[in-house]
């Protein structure tokens, strides 16, 4: 083995005696291809090249404008973080990130830098998910996003909701339905997710109590996971029931609440506090675009009959010529809110530059003897009245302060109780009595 390496050894030695090569000049690796280039006039073309694409660039302003986009971010940024809470520098040029992957996704950079949009770049509308769509708010939101030109996925369970409520975009194609639970993940592409996903009254809530929170907590997490990595606006329908039963009235957003954190209706009210905090912590600490609505009771037409809400109690009870329940002495107050006031203010919140919390709901304030009185006079002015006692843990007082709302996303509700009711009483009549000569669940925006 030695004898072999000193063998080669020896052979090399010999042919670097045998051939010299010539020392190496750098330049002319520079040289060569410049000398080429003249002489075969490619420098002419480059420039000439140049010139005619810097000429088009300066003629045509840009769809895209960067600066023009630049300033608009700068300006939402600032209007946006100024109802930001405390955050750390970190967690706000995440969200800028995301906001900015956001507005290029929508096309909301280029709808407003300024710039010609070329032909087959205009808004085309946007993809949106909407949880919970086969039900009573969902539905109606269903209707208004297909009606604006975006396209919308429904995922529903139909634990409380409805094929009826969305039939009628079948066969459009823009609108899609999946039957899914929202505690399983998904993987779609949106642009924008609405997360209604959650039974919301006490006798659907109550029903299994585990799912409910299950579906708060793992189904919020989901959609916020699915928002995380689509780059999607996320808003969550919260509740007015975050406040419990609330001992400031009316209820301010700053308000934190009245909990009952081991009643029989804190999987709900704990269960949206919660969606909310993760929510807020998706937004600090991933940079999801978030906005969260905290609703307060919504009545109209497709509400589930007999769910235990008082509006549809007493609608059903009256048209059933059954007595109207009251439980406990019926001075317990509510305010309600017409279904297209509160899908207007979805739209408005989700459309707009500030996270939220809002209160979305009418604060015209109405014990349950007034509005059995109303009920009474919209449907039978002779149906009686029966008192129960009242349920655990219901509050006594419910009237929101909506001047955030009115201040920031210039809404506020449109429909007084005595207009909205008959149109929910006139939907509540065909499905009660099976007359379905027209459909009346649609509402127009007020
Ligand atoms: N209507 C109100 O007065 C009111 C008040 C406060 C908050 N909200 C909130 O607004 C949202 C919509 O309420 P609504 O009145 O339309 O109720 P709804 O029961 O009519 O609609 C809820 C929808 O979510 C679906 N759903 C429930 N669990 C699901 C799951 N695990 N996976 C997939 N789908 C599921 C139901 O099938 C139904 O279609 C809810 O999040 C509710 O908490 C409503």
């Amino acid at each position: 083995m030695a004898s072999e390496l000193f063998f080669r050894g020896q052979e090399t030695h010999h042919i670097i005696n045998a051939y010299t090569p010539k020392p190496r000049k750098p330049w002319q690796n520079v040289i060569r291809p410049v000398r080429y280039m003249l002489k075969e006039k490619r420098l002419v073309f480059l420039f000439a090249g140049i010139a005619i694409a810097s000429l088009i660039f300066a003629l045509l302003p840009s769809s895209r404008a960067p600066s023009g986009q630049g300033t608009y971010s700068y300006v939402n940024n600032a209007i946006y973080d100024s109802h930001l809470p405390s955050e750390s520098t970190q967690s706000h040029s995440i969200a800028r990130a995301h906001r900015i992957i956001y507005q290029n996704r929508a096309g909301i950079g280029s709808l407003h830098s300024g710039g010609k949009i070329p032909l087959g770049l205009q808004r085309k509308g946007l993809r949106i998910l909407v949880t919970g769509g086969a039900g009573f708010v969902g539905s109606h939101l269903v209707d208004r996003l297909i009606a604006r030109g975006d396209s919308v996925i429904v995922v529903d369970n139909f634990f409380t909701g409805r094929k009826e409520n969305v039939m009628h975009h079948f066969g459009n194609p823009r609108f899609e339905l999946i039957r899914h639970d929202v505690v399983e993940p998904l993987l779609v592409e949106v642009d924008q997710i609405y997360h209604l996903a959650c039974p919301a009254s006490p006798v659907h809530y109550k029903h299994n109590p585990v799912k409910t929170i299950k579906t708060n907590v793992v189904g919020t997490l989901n959609m916020l996971g699915l928002a995380k990595r689509v780059g999607a606006r996320f808003l969550l329908t919260s509740t007015s029931e975050v406040y419990g039963d609330p001992l400031e009235h009316p209820q301010k957003e700053t308000y934190w609440g009245n909990v009952n954190p081991i009643g029989v209706r804190s999987c709900y009210d704990e269960g949206k506090r919660t969606a909310e905090t993760l929510t807020m912590d998706y937004h600090r600490g991933a940079g999801v675009e978030v906005r969260i609505a905290r609703i307060f009771n919504t009545y109209g037409p497709r509400m589930c009959i007999d769910d235990g809400r008082v509006v549809s109690n007493f609608v059903a009870q009256a048209l059933r010529k059954e007595p109207l329940t009251v439980y406990g002495d019926g001075k317990q107050t509510r305010s309600f809110q017409f279904v297209s006031d509160l899908v207007e203010g979805l739209m408005r919140l989700m459309e707009g530059e500030h996270v939220g919390p809002f209160n979305l709901g009418n604060p015209g304030e109405f014990t349950m003897l007034e509005l059995a009185g109303v009920v009474q006079e919209t449907i039978d002015p002779n149906a009686q009245i029966e008192f129960r006692p009242n349920t655990a843990d219901d509050p006594h007082k419910r009237k929101p302060d909506i001047s955030k709302a009115k201040e920031l996303l210039g809404w506020e509700p449109k429909v007084p109780l005595r207009k909205g009711l008959p149109m929910m009483v006139q939907d509540f009549r065909q499905r009660i009595f099976g007359d379905h000569k027209e459909d009346s669940s649609s509402v127009s925006s007020a």
